[in-house]
């Protein structure tokens, strides 16, 4: 079969462009953990007292795991500072009560679109001690940009402090 040559150019061209983004794919995913945030349920953002989120916090799973449950209305987070130990391996649930919000952890892999109602979901690693922010980066209304929160990764040291920020 012939194929002629600026034919084949391209065919090779184009096996390198797909080969080198699915290696892309790879690498993020396992070497950096990037992950799809997953939706994790849905309710009725009117019934939020009768779910988790009616009490949102840090519950200590056993371990190093950790589940953080946070709330999102206009303007703010709940909880507004949220202290993990380093090493902690952290599974979020977040969600809005109003409107859409965004969840983004400074320097680590987390970046959630809150829609009001829908739980979403993810799991990532703190191992450098120090505190972060938490911003909101889905314009929602005149507040947007006061809706921050700190996320405080303690060394095992100064967990066991009272140092207050
Ligand atoms: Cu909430 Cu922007």
């Amino acid at each position: 079969m012939h194929i002629d040559k600026l034919e084949r150019f391209w065919m090779l061209a184009i096996a390198v462009v797909i080969g080198s983004l699915s290696a892309v794919l790879l690498v993020t995913a396992f070497l950096f953990e990037v992950r799809l945030p997953t939706p994790y349920e849905q309710f009725d953002p009117a019934e939020i007292e009768e779910t988790e989120f009616a009490e949102p916090g840090v519950r200590h799973m056993g371990g190093n795991k950790y589940h953080v449950h946070v709330l999102a209305q206009t303007w703010f987070f709940t909880p507004d500072e949220i202290r993990i130990p380093r090493g902690a391996e952290v599974t979020f649930f977040v969600t809005s009560k109003d409107v859409t919000h965004g969840f983004f952890i400074e320097e680590h892999n987390v970046n959630l679109m809150l829609l009001p109602g829908h739980v979403a979901r993810i799991t990532t690693h703190f191992q450098k001690p120090g505190t972060y922010k938490i911003l909101c980066h889905e314009y929602c209304g005149s507040g947007h940009h006061t809706m921050v929160a700190d996320l405080i990764v303690e060394a095992p040291s100064d967990s066991d402090s009272d140092e207050e920020k």
